[in-house]
């Protein structure tokens, strides 16, 4: 490229974003409450990789699913042809690690993760191409305790996070022989209303005539209503199970609306399933969805062991907490150091390194293209980081091995010899802390 050529930009791929440093704070509130949230109720971390084998996917989700058909980011590993694709969710890799790993050996585990997952969806508000979830799965629970419980967690981390008007919608979707049964008179009934079908129902109706229910199509809305209802073909067990869940919400004050049509789009799940919804983010409102899948861990290859799960979208809850009230800025550090000359800049970062042994967030000024800036700009970047302390270091401070500590919020300076400066700002950022811990960063 010839040299006042400017090159090309380059732009993110559609779909994915990136999380700027100002949505940051926002991130890390959420992360650090749902981390606690989920700790409080004993579940271990678990990580597992980003890409699997293709099959895990399309064995555990279900061929005839969204997911599988046409949204899986999946190629060929040139080096040696395998098929791999980019988790787009989290509870299959989970699975496969628990197999693996015989982690479900000594006893039931509850386990949690978080990260990026990523669906070949069309983009738009709250739909992503690649996006985080944190999940939750309990593996090797039979009751409706667990499933139960799972709720719970979610309602107390909207507590905890200042969210109202999210809603719970319920609903069991039974066994695979209730789900049969059911099937056979779906159809029929489908059958007997083709022209009312749109050609995604008409597609789907021998294939997974359950997920018609969920269409979002006005004009079928009817005929979905009237369409035979899967709970009334829950037996004896099934039914004791879901009576169950609902036993202890109600118990714990927990409002639902069990609502027949939620099915869920992966294939996984049997009985409880659940969707956490909003109507403040528009057409993508649901912001954590789950459920029992007793029988996935058995189709992929280990021992027959019932599990239950959910997992909340990152992005869609970020955007609810910034609905619900931006938190104020919060300060880039304790402590900004302006200096002035050559001498000055070296004991800088001498007391730098000093005020981080002690604890201490610290920038240090450093140049830019324009240069190191005048102590009058270095003074607005000190202002602007939200700082307790700027430390002033020029040629008369180097004389007198004396730093000027100044005081940026109550605009106070004193002089102060280097060897006790970072005596003087701890023991005022510690005096400081009872009255405004939020602005501050020190971790001693
Ligand atoms: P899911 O319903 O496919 O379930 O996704 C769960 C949540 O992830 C959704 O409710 C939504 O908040 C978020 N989400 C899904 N797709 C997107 C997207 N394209 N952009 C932004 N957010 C999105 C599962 O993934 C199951 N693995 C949940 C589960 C765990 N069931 C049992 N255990």
């Amino acid at each position: 490229m010839s040299e006042n050529k400017k090159a090309e930009k380059i732009v993110g791929v559609k779909g994915m974003n990136d999380i700027l440093p100002a949505d940051a704070p926002m991130w890390e509130l959420f992360e650090n409450t749902v981390q606690s949230v989920l700790q409080s109720y004993g579940f271990q971390k678990i990580v597992t990789p980003i890409v699997e084998d293709t099959s895990l996917f399309s064995r555990a989700i279900g061929a005839v699913t969204d997911i599988v058909e046409k949204e899986m980011y999946s190629f060929e590993d040139s080096m040696n042809g395998d098929q791999l694709t980019l988790r787009p969710e989290g509870t299959a890799g989970v699975v496969r690690a628990v197999i693996e790993h015989n982690l479900a050996y000594e006893g039931p585990k509850r386990l949690w993760y978080k990260g990026p997952m990523f669906r070949h969806e069309r983009p738009q508000r709250g739909r992503y191409r690649q996006f985080f979830q944190v999940g939750a799965e309990c593996i090797g629970f039979s009751g409706p305790d667990v499933d139960a419980e799972l709720i719970m967690l979610c309602r107390r981390l909207w507590d905890d996070l200042g969210l109202s008007n999210i809603r719970l919608e319920l609903n069991s979707i039974g066994n695979a022989e209730e789900r049969n049964a059911h099937r056979a008179d779906l159809i029929a009934y489908f059958e007997q209303h083709i022209d009312q079908l749109d050609a995604e129902a008409q597609r789907r109706l021998h294939a997974n005539p359950l997920r018609i229910l969920d269409t979002k199509n006005p004009t079928m809305q009817d005929l979905v209503n009237n369409a035979p209802r899967l709970l009334d073909y829950l037996k004896d067990e099934s039914l004791a199970h879901f009576n169950g869940v609902k036993k202890i919400l109600d118990a714990n004050n927990v409002q639902y609306t069990v609502n027949p049509r939620l099915v869920r789009g992966l294939d996984y799940y049997n009985r409880t399933v659940f969707e956490w919804v909003t109507d403040e983010l528009g057409a993508q409102g649901t912001v954590c969805a789950g459920g029992r899948y007793d029988p996935l861990i058995e189709q992929i290859g280990g021992k027959p062991t019932p599990a239950v799960g959910f997992a909340m979208g990152i992005e869609r809850l970020i955007e609810l907490m910034k609905l619900a009230g931006e938190p104020h800025e919060p300060a880039q550090c304790d402590v900004y150091m302006v200096h002035q000359g050559e001498a000055a800049q070296l004991q800088s970062f001498i007391l730098a390194e000093r005020l981080r042994d002690a604890g201490l967030d610290v920038i240090l000024h450093c140049a830019t293209a324009a240069g190191a800036g005048s102590f009058k700009s270095q003074m607005k970047k000190a202002d602007g980081s939200g700082a307790s302390f700027a430390v002033i270091i020029g040629e008369d401070e180097v004389a007198s091995q004396t730093a000027a500590v100044k005081s940026l919020g109550e605009q106070q300076q004193e002089t102060v010899p280097f060897d006790q400066v970072v005596d003087y700002i701890v023991d005022h950022i510690v005096g400081d802390h009872d009255h405004d811990h939020e602005h501050v960063h020190y971790h001693p």
